[in-house]
């Protein structure tokens, strides 16, 4: 390490950290889908403990309302979603039971554990169970009104996940509508209820079903030819973007655009059967984490421009226990005995990724991936500040050395042009050219390491 650079860590780092500290902390973050169907799956205290303390997880999603899963997450801080399961939801219709339920599998646990959402049933509108469907926006209203009765309602709020089936169409993002009889008489109130209570549309999105060969590269955010959407004329870079923009344009069509829309499941199989397009850790690894960093990055989607979106991986675990292909049991980012899979970039385990923030001493500084002879890149986490990111690429740009001709218009790293990209670019070139220790991707705490090299199509990253 060089003496200027020493100094200009000295300087600069409580500088870039009190910036960080007035801003606050990163918003948005992301989610993961903790299901369990699964033998071999840790106890869920562990669980907690681990996301909470290796990982940038801060949001987990159940599929139950399980005590000692929501036990274990006390005290971590992680929002939790609770799903209700499907078996519940026509019990709801009564307010009664709708109290009782809340009485007993929220309340008791809403002080110690940060509770966000109560999500009732998973893809009722598309399980073609009349009872269920027509129990659904009644239940979410008792729901709500039982959060009422026990002042919850402010922090916690109800709403649902729907699978992309509840589109008559998702060809043409801007054509998007609801399936004929459901929109009118389900959805509509459905709508007003989320609105009223300041709750967000849910929607399971997989760019992975449907796949072919041909729509490989578009499924996973890869340099393409895009599709152009002839209703609206915009060019569509991604599926996600397409899926979602889709979601939209049915809910504007009902007249409630204002409507936050949130991604409560996305994900991708890492091993699946022969004739499954796609499958494989790699890909799975390069949709999950281009996915969580296209919607955190304020890019938004071409009906929806400059937006972040929350976003939930599906699935934590891989799960053994379910039924249908190969794939199905083989969508988590770990495996039973929590190893990861691949890397997301969701680690702020040193093996994996440095937490950069607890490693600024250069006795430290290296990192146990570099001391294991591991190439590492430096890249901006997930939920970066946008306005730090401008200042990241600004300040790195600006050093003797540092050579961002790559991320100006018409250089290989432009495109896609955007905040995220060019940061990663930028603070990655700054990392390398200062010797790479772990206190040259601190950056206010919004850079990290990972192993996971970040370079696309022409774009090579240092
Ligand atoms: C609880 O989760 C919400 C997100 O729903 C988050 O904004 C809040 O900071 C969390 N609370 C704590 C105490 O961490
Ligand atoms: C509809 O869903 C309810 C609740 O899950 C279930 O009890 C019932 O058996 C289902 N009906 C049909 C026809 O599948
Ligand atoms: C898709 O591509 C893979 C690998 O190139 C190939 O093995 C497979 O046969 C192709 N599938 C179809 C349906 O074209
Ligand atoms: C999105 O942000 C860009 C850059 O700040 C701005 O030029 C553009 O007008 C914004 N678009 C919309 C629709 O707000």
């Amino acid at each position: 390490m060089t003496l200027p650079t020493v100094v200009l860590v000295q300087i600069l780092l409580p500088i870039l950290l009190l910036l960080s500290a007035i801003r606050g902390a990163d918003a948005g973050g992301i989610g993961v889908n903790y299901g369990t169907r699964g033998t071999t799956l840790p106890p869920p205290a562990d669980v907690a403990r681990f996301l909470a303390r290796d990982t940038l997880v801060d949001r987990v999603r159940l599929f139950d309302a399980d005590p000692a899963v929501l036990q274990a997450f006390a005290g971590t801080g992680l929002a939790v979603d609770v799903t209700v399961p499907n078996g519940v939801v026509p019990r709801l219709v009564s307010l009664a039971f709708a109290r009782r339920w809340v009485g007993e599998n929220v309340a008791p646990y809403a002080r110690a554990t940060n509770i966000s959402r109560l999500l009732v049933g998973n893809e009722v509108t598309t399980e073609a169970n009349r009872t269920l469907l027509l129990a659904l926006v009644p239940a979410m209203q008792n729901l709500h009104t039982a959060l009422v009765a026990v002042s919850l309602h402010g922090r916690i709020k109800v709403s649902t996940t729907h699978s992309l089936g509840v589109l008559t169409t998702t060809e043409q993002p801007s054509a998007g509508r609801f399936r004929d009889g459901y929109d009118a008489a389900i959805v509509k109130p459905l709508l007003r209820f989320l609105r009223a209570t300041g709750a967000p549309f849910m929607v399971n999105a997989y760019p992975f079903y449907g796949l072919t060969n041909d729509t490989l590269d578009f499924a996973l955010f890869r340099v393409n030819a895009g599709v152009m959407d002839e209703g609206s004329g915009l060019v569509y870079s991604n599926m996600l973007d397409a899926q979602l923009d889709a979601v939209h344009s049915a809910i504007r069509r009902l007249g409630f655009g204002d409507v936050d829309i949130a991604v409560s499941e996305t994900g991708w199989p890492s091993a699946g059967e022969d004739w499954e397009v796609g499958v494989g850790a790699e890909l799975a690894r390069d949709y999950n984490k281009k996915a969580i960093r296209h919607l955190g990055s304020g890019v938004g989607t071409p009906l929806m421009p400059n937006r972040t979106f929350e976003v939930s991986i599906f699935s934590l675990f891989d799960e053994n226990l379910k039924p249908g292909p190969v794939s199905e049991r083989n969508f988590g980012l770990f495996r039973g005995d929590m190893t990861p899979v691949y890397d997301a970039g969701i680690f702020t385990d040193p093996e994996t990724v440095v937490p950069v923030s607890t490693k600024l001493t250069p006795a430290a500084g290296q990192g146990a991936a570099a001391a294991a002879g591991r190439r590492q890149w430096c890249v901006p986490k997930p939920a970066a500040d946008e306005m730090m990111l401008q200042e990241n690429i600004d300040f790195a740009c600006g050093q003797e050395g540092v050579d961002c001709a790559a991320i100006r218009p018409g250089g290989v790293c432009y495109e896609p042009d955007t905040l995220q990209g060019h940061a990663a670019y930028a603070m990655n070139l700054y990392f390398q050219s200062n010797g790479q220790h772990a206190f040259d991707c601190d950056f206010g705490q919004t850079g990290v390491l990972t192993t996971a090299d970040p370079s696309f199509g022409g774009c090579k990253f240092m």
